[in-house]
């Protein structure tokens, strides 16, 4: 089924636009942004709105399989093609003809696949495995990723041959944080779309007050963290209850004041020593919960960035020794600002 796109800011309504000129075209779309932004609902939008809609629409996941499994879901493979492949199964290039095949998270393919990924987008060709007959593909082919591409191509973990050949149309959704306006609007959505899942469960339209927290809020995780929180309070029936309990309580922030997000390399005793009661020229600037959030930034910081030092960047490993997701830890890495030491940079393994 069909997720609209919802908003209403100049990027979301310029990324409506660029979906009703593109859908036609065929031309190779690569979709970024933070996770939860929306990815897969842009993708979903293009497909539908395009002469390809009544034709199949097949995701892949390139993080979620190792390099030779994706390889053979991509491509398919022939009878007796390996040990095990006891039937011949149809690859996604196959399943996807005429409509459209959605890579997702395609910065976590390997290179070697990146490769194999290129001569099809040439060629319009492609082999199963065990097979000597090259198979004809016209599937639309879009991209999505949460990682910089052209900072992969840098490091030489992307060719850029493939990153030129599918970056042809580039979609960019910004954080939540940075469109607060669509927040209202996504709150109505999410509320209504809700309502009749959670059978007599009406949750009333949240007030100004707390309208405000909500709009004030970082949202980490954007629209998928919003979503999640309005089924909180659905099910709950209550607004205060969930957003109180809510660990983001620390993060609530102004707007207009300071942002959680992006550490402030000024310290936090220099806050406190510069402070000189409500005549100081910082009197605006201080708060406790400001100085908590920029300390709590600075720890996470430096044990992150401890980790990865120890691990050598290898994030993967990083992420088994903090217990936290692959993503959480790139969302870290760069709303902290952490940057690798000069003499790992090009030997950075994910
Ligand atoms: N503008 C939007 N309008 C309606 N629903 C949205 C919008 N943006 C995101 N969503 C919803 O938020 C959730 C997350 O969106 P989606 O899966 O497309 O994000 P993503 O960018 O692909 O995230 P990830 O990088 O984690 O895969 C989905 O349930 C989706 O339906
Ligand atoms: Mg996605």
């Amino acid at each position: 089924m069909l997720v609209p796109f919802v908003g209403i800011s100049e990027s979301i309504e310029r990324i409506k636009e660029l979906v009703a000129h593109v859908s036609d075209t065929g031309l190779n779309v690569v979709i970024t942004g933070e996770s939860g932004v929306g990815k897969e609902v842009v993708a979903q939008n293009l497909y539908h709105s395009s002469g390809r809609k009544d034709k199949p629409f097949v995701k892949v996941n390139c993080a979620a399989l190792p390099e030779g499994l994706l390889e053979s879901e991509l491509f398919g493979f022939e009878k007796g093609a390996f040990t095990g492949a006891d039937r011949k199964k149809r690859g996604k290039f196959e399943l996807a003809n005429e409509g459209v095949l959605f890579l997702d998270e395609i910065g976590d393919m390997s290179l070697n696949l990146q490769s194999k990924l290129l001569h099809v987008l040439q060629s319009g060709e492609f082999a199963p495995l065990g097979s000597e007959r090259e198979m004809k593909t016209d599937a639309w082919v879009l991209a999505a990723t949460n990682q910089e591409l052209n900072e992969k191509v840098k490091n030489g973990l992307f060719r850029e041959d493939l990153y030129y050949r599918l970056n042809i149309i580039k979609i960019y959704i910004p954080p939540l944080r940075k469109r607060p306006e669509d927040i209202p609007l996504l709150i109505d959505y999410f509320l209504e779309k809700y309502a009749s899942q959670f059978g007599d469960k009406r949750l009333i339209k949240p007030d100004h007050a707390i309208m405000d927290r909500l709009i004030s809020y970082q949202w980490p995780g954007n629209v998928r963290e919003l979503q999640n929180i309005l089924k909180s309070c659905l099910v709950v029936g209550n607004w205060e209850e969930v957003i109180n309990e809510l660990s983001f309580k620390s993060e609530m922030v102004s707007n207009s004041g300071f942002v959680a997000t992006g550490t402030n390399e000024a310290s936090i005793i220099d806050d406190l020593l510069n402070f000189q009661g409500e005549n100081s020229p910082n009197h605006a600037a201080f708060s406790l919960k400001k100085i908590k959030r920029k300390a709590l930034d600075r720890i996470e910081k430096e044990i992150i960035s401890h980790v990865l030092d120890q691990t050598g960047w290898n994030r993967t490993k990083a992420t088994k020794i903090l217990k936290i997701s692959y993503k959480t830890l790139l969302y870290k890495i760069s709303d902290l600002n952490i940057k690798p030491p000069p003499d790992t940079s090009g030997k950075i393994s994910s």
